[in-house]
């Protein structure tokens, strides 16, 4: 797919489909250029331009686009740039079943806004809006999947053509990335193994000349890892540590460390989930795509940094081999562990990733990314993802990126009470705290365990990387959560 800026008279674009849309104030003073077309259906008050209400319109012999697509936008002064996103989503989705390969896009007066974050935000509700897992879809997929080749982007302003052009350049690759992650969280159960991850991680590592190394469970074993290993001892498919490096920074040795939970499957050992929390545990990898997303991004984007990708991946099933609760195991860092839940077992492959991280990496920062705990999505819902960290400026960071790109994050505490939840009674520390309460912050609490004084946040995306209902611009299923958060924050790290 291709994404075109234009500075062209909007009356000749040629295009399946030409997106307008206009808030409810502009609407009253009709662009000349459209005023054979909408002088009616705006005297009809068949379209008054309220939010998220959209007409369709086949303007033969007045503009070249075949369709006119009106998506309206509100009021002018309650306008802000997720409702854009929305917006548009809204608007591409309309569209599904149309014979349409090709849109334009443009938009009537919005002062209130640059205009790079205006179109930035409109491509973001079209690209992330107009995706599905298709894949396994094997009748009439043209139904409900728009297979987009080209984005015409309509541009008044001729200075920042050039610029726009490379802001949008940049968002493509943004958002195919967040694409790359969904896809990688919605891929069935039954084909997503630790292996599956690792050829998928040598394969770009291969693409895009990363260093690449993955420790089998062997070399687990002679390290001490285990934590990790003990995780996956239920699973016929066998556990590993999967490292992948990008050095955009020659200067430097050091590195942005990104550590995502890679459980390709979590039935919760032998204390069981339930049917009702185990149907979307296919899920439970989604920090490792995550964080693939991440280095990827990071590199087609070029940015001059040295960043890491690290990911403990196995499967947490049952079998004769399983760990057990009432285990006691030592971890890589040295602390013994006893299990007393085998279900919260993301903390434990974490906890020796992140000593991993620590002592053979030289770390700058670490950013975990896991769908951790029940807890934070009971707290949260979908919309927001818990931050824990152990330095205020760069949670502060986090959450500024966080509200610009409404991938919204909210700290939570790790206080000395929760520490003391952790605490072993026959070992240094348990896996789990109160069972019922708190669950969230325990398990942090758990992780931090493990940092030292290296610069930390923990993101717990278990509510806000899978969704169950489609909402806006975001699918049912993987979210990609995270990937354009990252973006934002690297120009502040
Ligand atoms: N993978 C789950 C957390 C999860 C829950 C992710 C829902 C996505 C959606 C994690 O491994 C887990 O099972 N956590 C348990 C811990 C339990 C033993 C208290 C939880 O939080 O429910
Ligand atoms: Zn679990
Ligand atoms: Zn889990």
């Amino acid at each position: 797919m291709e994404v075109i800026v234009k500075n062209e008279d909007v009356k000749n674009i040629q295009t399946d489909v030409l997106i307008y849309a206009t808030t409810e104030d502009e609407l009253k003073v009709i662009d000349t250029r459209f005023e054979k077309l909408l002088t009616n259906v705006v005297g009809s008050g068949d379209f008054k331009a309220e939010l998220n209400k959209i007409h369709v319109l086949y303007p033969k012999d007045i503009m070249k686009a075949e369709r006119v697509l009106l998506v309206g936008l509100g009021k002018k002064e309650e306008l802000d740039l997720e409702k854009v996103r929305r917006a548009f989503a809204t608007a591409i989705q309309a569209l599904s079943g149309f014979k349409i390969k090709n849109v334009a896009v443009y938009h009537s007066n919005i002062d209130s806004f640059q205009e790079s974050d205006i179109i930035t935000c409109m491509l973001e509700g079209i690209i992330l809006g107009n995706y599905r897992f298709s894949k396994y879809v094997t009748e009439n997929k043209e139904k409900i999947l728009i297979n987009l080749q080209k984005i015409q982007i309509v541009e008044d302003d001729k200075s920042i053509i050039n610029s726009l052009q490379e802001t949008t350049n940049k968002l493509k690759i943004i958002c195919e990335n967040v694409n790359f992650t969904r896809n990688l969280v919605n891929e069935s159960g039954n084909i997503t193994h630790p292996d599956m991850l690792e050829n998928i991680t040598k394969n770009f590592a291969k693409k895009y000349n990363f260093k690449f190394k993955v420790l089998k469970e062997k070399e687990l074993k002679k390290l001490g890892m285990n934590l990790l290993l003990a995780v996956g001892r239920g699973s016929p498919y066998s556990s590993r540590l999967i490292l992948v490096e990008y050095h955009g920074d020659k200067n430097s040795d050091k590195h942005l460390i990104l550590i995502g939970k890679g459980i390709t499957f979590d039935t919760g050992g032998l204390n069981l989930k339930s049917s009702e929390w185990m149907i979307n545990m296919k899920d439970d990898m989604a920090g490792a795509a995550t964080v693939l997303g991440m280095i990827k991004t990071a590199s087609e984007l070029k940015i001059k940094k040295n960043i890491a990708a690290l990911i403990p991946a196995c499967e947490n099933m049952i079998g004769p081999n399983a760990y057990k609760p009432g285990d006691v195991i030592k971890s890589y860092d040295g602390k013994t562990v006893e299990i007393i839940d085998t279900d919260a077992e993301g903390r434990l492959i974490l906890a020796d990733a992140i000593t991993y991280a620590i002592n053979h990496m030289k770390p700058s920062i670490i950013l975990d990314f896991a769908t951790l705990t029940g807890s934070i999505m009971r707290t949260f819902g979908n919309f927001v993802t818990g931050l824990f960290s152990n330095d205020d400026d760069l949670s502060n960071r986090i959450y500024s990126a966080g509200q610009k790109t409404f991938e919204r994050v909210w700290r939570m505490p790790i206080y000395d009470e929760y520490r003391e939840d952790i605490k072993g009674d026959i070992s240094d520390l348990k896996n789990l705290g109160p069972k019922e309460y708190g669950g969230a912050i325990s398990a942090a609490a758990f992780l931090e365990a493990f940092v030292g004084k290296t610069k930390w946040a923990h993101f717990d995306i278990a509510g806000s990387a899978y969704f169950e209902k489609q909402k806006f611009y975001i699918p049912k299923g993987g979210t990609g959560v995270g990937i354009r958060l990252f973006v934002e924050l690297l120009k502040e790290l």
